[in-house]
């Protein structure tokens, strides 16, 4: 306890970013440290799950100094450790867990194990400290599609989900097609700026009459197609256009789902979480459409939306306000139910 606020030190190392934060009272930033691997796996095209665990194990403990030393604090401050116990790799998620355990017992502070979608839409509550549920929420990132409806700091029930792909998945492959290199989300959302989203009409995949859930794998493969048969035909392709209309694809349907989501759970309010979230024709889609139905939007900063440790202590310090503390059993898991 420093200055009478609760210290919560966060650990996040669930695919490619070992992520370190110290946050006070769960929504005041002290410190959110975050090394990407991304480098290394631009030479991969992806990454690959035993090399991010050897790489989480080698910075955890650099990642964990550089968060106390930046928050100017010492291990004998913290007051809570929170770590995402799933879902994710779980070679990753296991360096992440055993150090936050290892540093629980040996200093003994209480434990709390986070489910990462939890933390996506908590980094909401450090962005916007007005911002409390009820509210419905799309989870937009490289492993979860999903619409929820939050009721609770810690309570939240699953309306819609994607059936194949995740959204920021779908944006990788489409990268990794137009040989734009890894991650594809942010060089998808530069290049399309440059292209006409309408040169290529894409289906766009609503699936059942007021389905919350989603589907990305057809739209993939579509691009796949137009690009095997402009080459066959001997066509030049325009990589920008086809980045815009592939967009354009995917935002409409994302759009309109999460927007009568929330229309439908009539919270007034819908918050927007996870890597996606960080897309510019995304936010600014979404911003038009809220405001027309008069819905309050909310979106976290960049650095807020992609995987953090910040948005994992925000969530581990209301599960242990609400009593739900973790225990040393605790294990890492690929897959994690709500
Ligand atoms: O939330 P996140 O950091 O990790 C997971 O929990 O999966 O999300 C990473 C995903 C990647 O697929 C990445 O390509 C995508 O978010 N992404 C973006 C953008 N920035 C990151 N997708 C579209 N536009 C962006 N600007
Ligand atoms: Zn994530």
């Amino acid at each position: 306890m420093k200055d009478n606020k609760l210290l919560t030190m966060a650990f996040e190392s669930s695919c490619d970013e070992t992520a370190v934060a110290v946050i006070a009272d769960g929504r005041e930033v002290l410190s959110n440290v975050i090394s990407s691997q991304i480098d290394i796996f631009k030479n991969y095209g992806g990454v690959v799950p035993e090399i991010a665990a050897r790489h989480h194990l080698e910075n955890v403990n650099h990642v964990m100094e550089q968060a106390l030393t930046e928050a100017g604090v010492t291990l004998e401050d913290i007051d809570l450790i929170g770590v995402t116990e799933g879902p994710g790799l779980v070679g990753a998620l296991l360096i992440g867990v055993a150090t936050a355990k290892a540093v629980s017992f040996a200093h003994d502070i209480p434990i709390v194990g986070v489910h990462h979608i939890m933390g996506h839409i908590a980094a909401n509550y450090i962005q916007f400290p007005e911002l409390a549920p009820p509210f419905t929420a799309l989870i937009a990132s490289g492993g979860h599609t999903n619409i929820a409806e939050v009721t609770g700091y810690t309570k939240c029930s699953i309306l819609g989900s994607t059936r194949d792909d995740a959204i920021g998945e779908a944006y990788d492959k489409v990268a990794r097609v137009l040989g734009l290199g890894y991650p594809g989300g942010p060089k998808i959302d530069k290049i399309a700026k440059e292209g006409n989203p309408e040169a290529v009409h894409f289906k766009r995949v609503f699936l059942e009459k007021d389905s919350m859930d989603f589907s990305f794998s057809g739209l993939k493969t579509a691009v796949l197609n137009h690009i095997n048969s402009a080459k066959q035909k001997g066509e030049e392709i325009n990589r920008a256009d086809i980045a815009a209309s592939f967009q354009q694809a995917v935002i409409d349907v994302v759009c309109q789902k999460a927007v009568e989501a929330a229309k439908k759970m009539n919270h007034g309010k819908l918050v927007l979480a996870g890597g996606v979230a960080s897309n510019t024709k995304l936010r600014e889609t979404l911003r038009k459409q809220c405001d027309q139905e008069k819905i309050e939007l909310y979106i976290p900063s960049a650095v807020l939306c992609t995987d953090n440790g910040a948005m994992i202590g925000c969530a581990a310090y209301y599960k242990y306000k609400e009593g739900k503390e973790g225990d040393l059993c605790m294990d890492a898991h690929a897959n994690l139910p709500f």
